[in-house]
């Protein structure tokens, strides 16, 4: 598949990337009321949404990045998870909120929930990630918090990337095939 920008359609747009942003945002203040929160964000994908998303946080927080891969080529999954870079401050005790963009397979979210159950005894662990493509699912697994459900389409832009390209992007968008 080639894609050119000005094949995308636009699935959410930055207006309501940024809307629902804020209710997501919203609900974490209320949850942790306060509390000291440890935000991991999930490189590369997830790093638009996390910066974005931290920004309406108002408790104590700290920001760490990790970096995983799964993906082998440009579009389909090895369904192997590759902790690239994955070095962390102790956790005991913090609760941990860890930032992801899309949770597909969601063998990379049970890799991460699995790694901090390891390695830590944390306070809370939530997983939080801006989209949710439920239909794909194959291990038993579901964010806590989610922006917004896709269906089974290749989704481009906000961090997401096709071979690399288009992170940069200000909306979500798709190819039609
Ligand atoms: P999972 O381990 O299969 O849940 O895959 C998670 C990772 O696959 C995400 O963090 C993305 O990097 C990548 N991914 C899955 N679906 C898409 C997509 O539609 N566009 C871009 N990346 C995707
Ligand atoms: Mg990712």
């Amino acid at each position: 598949m080639e894609v050119k920008v000005e094949d995308l359609k636009v699935l959410f747009s930055e207006e309501q990337i940024q809307k629902r942003i804020k209710e997501l945002a919203k609900e974490m203040n209320a949850f942790y009321k306060g509390e000291d929160v440890v935000a991991i964000c999930v490189l590369k994908g997830a790093v638009m949404f996390a910066v974005d998303l931290v920004k309406h946080l108002d408790m104590p927080l700290q920001m760490e990045f990790i970096r995983l891969s799964s993906y082998g080529s440009a579009m389909s999954t090895t369904g192997k998870v590759n902790a690239v870079d994955i070095k962390l401050p102790d956790l005991n005790d913090k609760n941990v909120l860890i930032i992801e963009d899309i949770v597909d397979t969601g063998l990379t979210a049970k890799f991460l929930i699995d790694f901090m159950h390891c390695n830590f005894n944390a306070k809370s662990i939530k997983f939080c990630s801006l989209l949710d493509k439920k239909i794909t699912r194959k291990v038993d697994i579901e964010p806590d918090y989610y922006g917004f459900e896709v269906d089974d389409k290749f989704v481009i832009g906000y961090g997401l990337d096709y071979d690399g390209y288009y992170r940069n992007l200000r909306y979500i968008g798709y190819k039609e095939m």
